[in-house]
């Protein structure tokens, strides 16, 4: 497949029968779960940037790059590399928080990035903030239990946490205790104890509307309710018992919500009179998704944790060594620093991206993006917004079923999306999209809501 030239091709309308029938198979056994109804990739057939090919031999345009996991796209030619020289060793995970895995004699001359390296290059890429630890695990949800686990550590305390409406930070039984996306994902699951939660603000008008501003009595004047709650003489608690402030710089799973300035800076500001630990959720919108290395730069702020998980193919913690345990047997996980071949892929990922210049390349083609969506929104009555920064964009449709209409209206015509929130379409194209492709999904965007209209 030759990626100047590819274009969607849709054989037959899918689900087509061996997409069916790959489903009924799998989902024999599998437990229920976030399944989409239809995409089945076929790893054996042709598949480059974003585009790839489905079991029933449609070349299909990816429009989610398995939800920011692939970041690079389909068979960038050096992952492929990567891979294939790192394929022949056994065990490729293998317990790295007990044995150091290393490749050669001297680190400084290693051929291949190990997890070792990987602490290196997102030193320098966290730079800016002044990190210097980085802890790996499993999975987004782990980064996050992880960061809270330092921030309980670090405090010695039972604290408070804090999260905000909205928000999505993983689905194991400490992470979920932060959601506040939807109800399912925490009914009947037992929950950290302590945490509360705030308004998210994307109000674009100062003062906002949304409940994230209240005039509270003894003190003068409207103030953010979380300056309120941790106020020393009328709040809520003592602000020495909060362990740590959780947010996402831009909600993902809650609807791809873009926060406004005054309310990324206030929240910045409390978390650092009152010295809490400020951690910014960058599972999916870190690694230059949207346009800068992680999404808090945006907004000017420095938080003291970072989690990351999805586009570096590993879960890692990172953040302010002062922060981390220094006793043993706190964190660790079997393969959290040692998995091998994640680790090198990875790394080059980060090169890549550093390379080929894509955070400029995320920021030009998302910002045309969205002037696109804004255009399509002109036509559509039904798009009552359309929102993003760079290459983590959105539309919002007026209701779920027209969202949902949507969204398997292009796939039939070959463009893989997915919802978020609860009537939102998210985008989140490779970082080296190219502007043909980006038009190309516009095309058959436009097609399926004239469709849906
Ligand atoms: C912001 C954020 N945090 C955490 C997670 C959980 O990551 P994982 O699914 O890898 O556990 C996600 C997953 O979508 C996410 O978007």
């Amino acid at each position: 497949m030759n990626r100047e030239t590819a274009s969607v091709n849709i054989k037959t309308l899918p689900p087509g029968p061996n997409a069916r029938r790959w489903s009924e198979f799998h989902r024999r056994y599998a437990a229920r779960s976030t399944y989409h109804e239809g995409f089945v990739w076929d790893r054996s057939k042709p598949a480059i940037g974003p585009f790839c090919t489905d079991v029933d031999g449609n070349v299909i345009l990816d429009f989610v790059s398995h939800v920011a996991s692939s970041a690079l796209g389909y068979n960038h030619p050096e992952l492929v590399r990567m891979a294939a020289r790192l394929q022949a060793i056994d065990p490729d995970r293998y317990a790295g928080c007990d044995f150091i895995g290393a490749w050669g004699e001297e680190p400084e001359r290693s051929e291949i990035p190990t997890p070792s390296h990987l602490h290196y290059k997102l030193m320098e890429i966290t730079a800016q903030f002044g990190f210097g630890s980085a802890f790996f695990s499993n999975s987004g949800a782990e980064a996050v239990e992880n960061a809270m686990k330092i921030c309980y550590d670090h405090k010695q305390n039972y604290g408070y946490g804090i999260c905000f409406y909205g928000a999505f930070h993983g689905r194991t039984l400490g992470a979920l205790s932060l959601n506040r996306s939807k109800k399912i994902q925490r009914d009947f699951f037992p929950q950290i104890p302590n945490i509360v939660d705030f308004p998210y603000c994307t109000c674009r008008h100062h003062p906002c509307r949304c409940g994230w501003m209240v005039c509270c009595t003894g003190k003068e004047g409207l103030r953010s309710r979380l300056e309120h709650f941790l106020d020393p003489d009328i709040g809520l608690v003592d602000p020495g018992e909060v362990a740590f402030i959780i947010l996402e710089p831009i909600q993902g799973e809650g609807g791809y919500n873009v926060p406004s300035m005054y309310f990324m800076k206030e929240v910045a500001r409390l978390a650092k009179q009152y010295s809490i630990p400020l951690i910014s959720d960058e599972v999916q919108s870190g690694m230059g998704r949207t346009g800068k290395w992680w999404a808090i730069e945006h907004f000017g702020i420095k938080p003291d944790i970072i989690t990351v998980a999805k586009p570096l193919r590993v879960g890692a913690t990172l953040g302010k060594t002062d922060l981390f345990p220094q006793q043993e047997f706190r964190i660790s996980s079997t393969w959290g620093e040692g998995n091998a071949l994640s680790s090198a892929i990875g790394y080059t990922i980060i090169e890549v991206i550093q390379r080929e210049n894509l955070l400029d390349n995320a920021s030009r083609m998302g910002n045309y993006f969205l002037d696109q969506l804004r255009g399509l929104q002109k036509k559509y009555s039904f798009i009552h917004d359309v929102r993003g920064i760079g290459l983590m964009d959105a539309i919002e449709i007026h209701s779920r079923e027209r969202r949902d209409q949507i969204i398997r209206k292009a796939f039939e015509r070959g463009l893989l999306l997915l919802g978020c929130g609860y009537k939102v379409i998210r985008f989140l194209p490779t970082l080296d999209i190219h502007r043909r492709e980006i038009d190309l999904a516009l095309e058959i965007l436009e097609a399926a809501c004239k469709e849906a209209e």
